[in-house]
């Protein structure tokens, strides 16, 4: 509908009039004014791509709708202001609302809310008014009927008239009753209003297997919810755990008036929240407050923003509604918004930006992960410079370019993300983003699997990874070295006393006793916990050196197959990956690092100090009982942690093995033991065995 130069050319007139200090428009402005907002609407409704905030779209509608309001004669039948909603997006059956959902009328601040008291109270006549104040669910509004007190239909918003009909959708959301005991209120017939929501936690949680199977993160719950409603699989839909709030009742047919419990429909709103939670519908009747008087509502408004990280669910403000339902009618509604309620937003959590610099940064693990720099943009009160942009492939799929507009968002207690880059805003002066060939820090090549979404440092020596490379490396599951712990790692590599792994073993305790909150049992603790790991069997050695893909177990498979740990320097990739366990990406992984120059001199530096690097136990313990038999855990154990189980193996001379094949003798069997002992059964080789059978087979129990 609009072209790229349509677009760029009314997204500039967008910025002009914004920028204009006086609030009145001259008559000239007007058409431009409006085409100006209609194309804004047909971005966020029709497009779902809106390219202002809220707040901008607001600001222009309220420039037109007071000339309009001084020059009642130029006001036009399609004004922006004329009308109830905006376009569809198409897919579902459409149905027709009972009563239109209208919009709010939105506040930003006290004044907004004094002006909004003053016009009630004009128009009612009354000294105060008692109003309802609740939060503004920040989801996807849905509106449902109910008749002869079954769920009906379910529908969206749509264009405030017409909806996307989503009952089969809506029944998946725990929350909302298939039926309601209605009738005994004497009500026949009802049409509800209400949000649908993807609570933090389950949004978290979606983003985080969305990123484990590669997939962009979503920015907002809110996209998750609106998205969720519109999937065509209703199983999936519930797999999304959306739950709702029902805070409206919009219309209401009266059936047998004489009820056997002499219940009759409530006369206020937060009677009908009352109402609403009675029957088993989530109001929020214990997040609503009733409060006399306009004075008392801003205090409470200001207090809630206060309280909006520590819900379990987004919200973007609250809204404050007449709480008497008779006076509520009185005021009546604009073709926009009811009279009797306004919504107080909260700070913005979304701004737009531009995207000045990409810096790549060496996490733990060696991790690059490009930081975008950005133009400083205050979101949710926070003002946002630089934002981490995950890996490669989601800077092609959010199509990011150096000098583009980015629209900003920060969810909460989620971190600030690019939603996304304003293409059709681009000049030509835009610059692609290259990813560095080398590392940042140390400029070693840099090394990323085909199926893997990250570029690495793999070299040890690389300053910026080194902390957490120590950290990792005296860990418990590593070395073992119990005194050292994170902090120490910390303040000992500020300090300049620990530069590098093979510093480790090299420690000025001359300095270290004399450091504040240094006794001297804690350094002789630590020197004796130092010395003790350098004796550690040779898995914990090579796990401990962090080379990726090596977990505990393939460190222990590593390890059984040298004599020596610099023996790998002399393995291809082919001969690693006939080693058990051993695929293509962690023989490429391995090869990698031990064919690393750094890393062979770390290796030698720490042979030097005293490290074991000989395998002193290959060939396994003998005379444990178990010697040459293979064992695999699975399910949960009752008595053993798994960890326990499969020392014992080991101390008992025998292997642990990392998946199901001939090679297995015994599979050990735990509660709901799944996929693995499916696979056992099939080789008649294996022996399945329970734990009881397995703690039998120990000398040493
Ligand atoms: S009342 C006729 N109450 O905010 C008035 N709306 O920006 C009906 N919203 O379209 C709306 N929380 O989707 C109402 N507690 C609440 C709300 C709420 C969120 C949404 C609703 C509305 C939008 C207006």
């Amino acid at each position: 509908m609009y072209d790229a130069q349509q677009t760029r050319k009314l997204q500039e007139h967008t910025k002009t009039m914004l920028v204009k200090k006086e609030p009145g428009i001259g008559q000239d402005e007007v058409e431009p004014l409006r085409d100006i907002l209609r194309f804004h609407e047909y971005r966020y409704y029709v497009q779902n791509d809106p390219l202002i905030s809220d707040f901008e779209y607001d600001t222009l509608y309220k420039k037109l709708e007071k000339f309009e309001r001084e020059h009642p004669a130029s006001v036009t039948a399609d004004s922006p202001t004329q009308r109830v909603g905006r376009g569809l997006i198409k897919d579902f059956p459409k149905v027709q609302h009972l009563v239109p959902m209208l919009s709010l009328e939105n506040s930003y601040n006290a004044e907004d809310l004094l002006d909004f008291d003053r016009k009630a109270r004009e128009l009612s006549g009354l000294e105060t008014i008692e109003y309802c104040v609740e939060p503004k669910f920040d989801g996807a509004s849905i509106s449902l009927i109910y008749d002869g007190d079954l769920l009906q239909r379910g529908a969206t918003r749509g264009d405030g008239v017409t909806g996307d009909e989503i009952t089969d959708n809506i029944k998946q959301i725990r929350s909302v009753p298939l039926s309601a005991k209605f009738s005994g209120y004497g009500i026949q017939q009802v049409e509800i209003r209400g949000e649908v929501l993807m609570n933090k936690k389950n949004f978290k949680d979606y983003n985080n297997a969305l990123i484990e199977e590669g997939i962009p993160p979503l920015a907002n719950p809110r996209n998750a919810a609106a998205g969720s409603l519109r999937i065509k699989d209703t199983a999936e839909v519930s797999r999304r755990k959306l739950e709702a709030f029902l805070y409206h009742v919009s219309y209401t047919a009266t059936g047998n008036k004489q009820t056997a419990s002499g219940k009759k429909e409530p006369e206020t709103h937060s009677g009908m929240l009352d109402l609403l939670w009675e029957l088993g519908f989530r109001s929020p009747k214990n997040e609503m407050k009733v409060i006399n008087g306009i004075a008392g509502v801003i205090e409470h408004v200001q207090d809630f923003e206060k309280k909006r990280d520590g819900l379990d669910y987004e919200i973007d403000g609250m809204v404050i509604k007449v709480n008497d339902l008779h006076l509520q009618e009185r005021l009546g509604m604009t073709s926009h918004h009811p009279r009797w309620a306004i919504a107080y937003k909260f700070k913005a959590r979304q701004g737009t930006s531009k995207l000045l610099a990409v810096e790549f940064q060496v996490g733990r693990t060696g991790a690059v992960t490009p930081v975008a720099k950005i133009e400083p943009v205050p979101v949710g009160g926070v003002t946002v410079g630089s934002i981490s942009i995950h890996n490669e492939d989601y800077i092609r799929e959010k199509d990011l370019k150096l000098g583009d507009t980015i629209l900003i968002e920060r969810s909460g207690d989620v971190i600030p993300q690019i939603v996304k880059s304003f293409a059709e805003l681009r000049t030509g002066a835009e610059k692609e983003i290259h990813f560095p060939k080398t590392c940042p820090v140390c400029d070693n090549p840099l090394y990323k699997p085909e199926e893997d979404a990250v570029w690495r440092c793999i070299n040890l020596a690389c300053p910026a990874h080194i902390v957490e490379g120590i950290i990792h490396f005296v860990s418990k599951d590593a070395m073992d070295i119990r005194s050292f712990g994170e902090a120490n790692v910390r303040k000992f590599y500020e300090l300049g006393l620990l530069k590098d792994i093979p510093g480790v073993y090299r420690l000025p305790f001359d300095k270290i006793r004399d450091l504040e909150g240094f006794g001297e049992k804690s350094v002789t603790n630590l020197q004796s916990a130092i010395e003790a790991s350098k004796n550690q069997p040779l898995y914990r050695l090579i796990y401990a050196l962090g080379i990726r893909y090596v977990g505990e177990t393939t460190a222990k498979t590593l390890a059984s197959a040298v004599d020596h740990l610099l023996d790998f320097t002399q393995f291809s990739e082919e001969r690693l990956q006939e080693l058990e366990d051993v695929g293509v990406k962690v023989a490429k992984s391995v090869f990698g690092f031990f064919h690393n120059q750094d890393n062979q001199s770390l290796l030698r530096e720490l042979e030097d100090l005293g490290v074991q690097l000989k395998n002193e136990k290959k060939g396994g313990v003998t005379g444990g009982g178990l010697e040459g038999q293979s064992f695999l855990f699975t399910g949960t154990l009752a008595r053993l942690k798994r960890s326990e189980a499969e020392g014992l193996v080991e101390s008992n001379g025998g292997k642990i093995l990392g998946s199901v094949s001939s090679k297995l003798n015994y599979l050990v069997v735990g509660e709901e033991a799944g996929s693995k002992l499916e696979k056992a059964r099939k080789i008649p080789s294996i022996k399945v065995i329970s734990e009881e059978e397995f703690l039998k087979m120990l000398p040493t129990l």
